[in-house]
């Protein structure tokens, strides 16, 4: 053996014996509970909502069959029609224009002959997900000439068993009134890929539309509601505020095609559904019977942010389409409608139910106010053209509501020309929020924790309105949520929290995917049809937001704010309500941390802290279907010794410490 080559073992040799765990220096990290930097803001860390990734259609609205009222560009996508003799024009596409602008279309079947076979068979959002022994309410809009038609109701398992069933009796002749039938039946087994059969029975000929089935256990059991399972992942998480309806689809693809929100209240089959912008907007993740229906509308998000406690903060179209589209702008001299809508909305939201909006919202049975506090205007907006028409939001809005608080976008990018003119504009304008997007690599967000000690205190607050770790690169079908982005974005969020002073508000990017029909990753929750689980931000996420406090107080080593070194990130904040010191530590390096933190100030400080660590075997470790929980917090308590916790920081690990002052 060579010289080079005995010195080489050795060194390998001796590095291997090394304790996996390092000192660094034994340096203390002092905790002052008694002075105060700032406060946090009730909204702090909150949720953001688009459709996208099926988030709404296919995901939490738990509608289950697809283009229930045949308006998807083609009528009959997601159906099949089944006939044992092929009577021609026996299923007909029928479009009342005329008569019903927003949801035109509806079948017309006609059967001549008892003997034959005649149904329709309709997919669901990437299969139906059916729960044994489960209640499932069916609905239809019908009306017929004969009364002789019944409508033969199955759901069927992947493979193929029935597992449920119901015969609908439209018993009476409508003539030209459409009326609504309505029947619930129980299951018999469950499936992930379920799809339902409707055969139509008899001799006759029925209209039909919006057909509909949702299954009995939603969201606070609501009729036509939300998927409870997934619903309950957000109000697990006591977010601040709801952001909605986006992201992109707030501009659309061109401006016929943005985010309406009067388009999406009242009676849902008078809704008009629009082709979901993110339907083929990535050629490589091509989603074409994406649509959005509206079923989820305003109403429906301002009753979620209530029911979950947060605040509602919808995002409106500031009069300019989506600039990676068309970037079409609506003329200055026709924005008038656009301003219309913001101010309407504040109407609709809090307005006393006997004006026009309020009223609107009393008919949908909630007459007490929403308390909607802010708005957006315009998503992911750039150039002066964004500028101008802002100018004119903000003037009208305020001139009627001058507490209201506005929130503008900064573009697409956290730095770069768009992102330096927007911020200098906006800041002359006195805005109040600045909405600031950071799609990056997780090494961004580890350099970039610090980004907020040295912003401007006075002027504009910050709203770190979506962001994400990025393992492969910005909408790579690679990137994965694994625990090397959590822990990044961790440890970006002790800055986000050092700094509440600036930045008041925060939301990871995009929430929810489909496992079989996303456009988009990494996303905070993964779904199926049937089961949804969190996803290591997502732990990340709620642990910042149930551990939120009040007060920021300063947690320093060396008198500095700990941003990197000894690779850790550190912020902490006191709860005044609980009477509480909480202590968030990221330790972004591949090993093992012993530390020490001295808690100062504290007039009782208890004996033991509640802790609670996202680890894991690997950075690389991820969540999934079969093992939901491979990276999810764990509990336990540590004693406190004197004013001090010796603390050993597992490597790449997020802790959090709880300790009664
Ligand atoms: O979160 C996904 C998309 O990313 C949002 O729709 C958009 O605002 C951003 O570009």
């Amino acid at each position: 053996m060579s010289i080079k080559k005995i010195l080489f073992t050795v060194l390998i040799t001796t590095a291997s014996l090394l304790p996996l765990v390092t000192n660094a220096q034994n340096k203390i990290i002092t905790v002052s509970t008694n002075k105060i930097i700032s406060e946090v803001q009730p909204t702090m860390w909150g949720i953001f909502f688009e459709d996208i990734n099926l988030g709404a259609d296919g995901g939490i609205y738990a509608e289950m069959v697809k283009n229930r009222s045949f308006e998807f560009y083609q009528p009959l996508m997601g159906w099949t029609v089944t006939q044992s003799k092929f009577n021609e024009g026996s299923v007909l596409v029928t479009n009342r224009k005329e008569a019903n602008a927003a949801n035109p279309r509806y079948l017309q079947i006609t059967k001549s002959n008892t003997g034959d076979t005649l149904g329709i068979t309709n997919e669901g959002f990437r299969g139906m997900g059916i729960k044994k022994g489960l209640r499932y309410d069916f609905s239809v809009l019908y009306r017929q000439q004969t009364n002789n038609l019944k409508l033969h109701i199955e759901l069927l398992s992947t493979s193929g068993k029935i597992i449920g069933n119901a015969i609908v009796s439209p018993a009476e002749i409508t003539g030209k009134e459409w009326k609504k039938i309505s029947l619930s039946f129980t299951t018999t087994d469950s499936t992930l890929k379920g799809k339902m059969n409707v055969w139509f029975e008899g001799t006759g000929q029925i209209d039909i539309d919006m057909v509909s089935l949702f299954p009995e256990d939603t969201w606070k059991k609501r009729p036509g509601g939300m998927r409870a399972d997934m619903i309950q992942l957000l109000a697990d998480m006591k977010p601040g505020f709801i952001r909605f309806p986006g992201g992109c689809i707030v501009e659309g693809h061109d401006l016929a095609l943005r985010y309406q929100w009067k388009k999406t209240i009242g009676p849902i089959e008078a809704r008009q559904l629009i082709i979901n912008r993110w339907n083929s907007e990535f050629s490589h993740r091509p989603t074409p019977d994406y649509f959005q229906t509206f079923g989820l509308g305003f109403f429906e998000y301002f009753q979620l942010a209530e029911d979950i406690g947060a605040s509602p903060l919808p995002i409106l179209n500031a009069g300019m389409a989506c600039q990676f589209n068309t970037a079409e702008v609506v003329p200055i001299d026709e924005l008038d409608p656009y301003v219309q809508d913001a101010l309407d909305l504040i109407e609709f939201a809090n307005g006393d139910i006997s004006t026009q909006w309020g009223k609107v919202r009393a008919a949908m049975g909630h007459p007490a106010s929403f308390n909607l506090k802010m708005m957006g205007v315009g998503n992911e907006n750039w150039g002066p053209q964004y500028v101008e028409r802002l100018k004119i939001f903000s003037k009208a809005i305020k001139a009627r509501y001058p507490d209201f608080k506005l929130i503008n976008s900064s573009g697409t990018d956290p730095d770069g020309e768009r992102f330096n003119f927007l911020n200098g504009e906006l800041r002359k304008m006195n805005a109040d929020i600045i909405d600031e997007h950071y799609y990056r690599k997780p090494e961004w967000f580890l350099a970039n924790a610090a980004r907020y000690d040295n912003y401007p205190r006075d002027g504009a607050k910050v709203f770190a309105g979506e962001y994400a770790a990025q393992s492969d690169a910005t909408v790579s079908i690679n990137n994965k949520n694994n625990l090397q982005t959590a822990i990044a974005e961790a440890a970006f969020m002790t800055g986000l929290e050092r700094n509440a002073a600036v930045v008041n508000l925060a939301s990871y990017a995009p929430l929810f995917a489909h496992i079989d029909g996303w456009q988009w990753t990494p996303d905070l929750i993964w779904v199926n049809n049937l089961q949804s689980y969190g996803t290591p931000n997502y732990y990340v996420q709620k642990l910042f937001s149930i551990n939120k406090g009040t007060n920021v107080v300063p947690a320093l080593m060396d008198g500095k704010a700990v941003s990197g070194q000894d690779s850790l990130y550190v912020s902490s904040v006191i709860d005044k309500s609980t009477g509480e010191v909480i202590i968030k530590i990221v330790n972004a390096s591949n090993i093992a941390i012993n530390k020490i933190i001295e808690i100062k100030g504290a007039s009782k400080l208890a004996t033991k802290a509640n802790v609670t660590v996202l680890k894991s075997n690997s950075i690389l470790d991820v969540n999934n279907f079969s093992n939901p929980a491979t990276v999810s917090p764990v509990n336990s308590v540590i004693s406190v010794n004197g004013n001090k916790l010796n603390i050993v920081l597992a490597a790449n690990s997020f802790t959090v410490y709880r300790v009664g002052i």
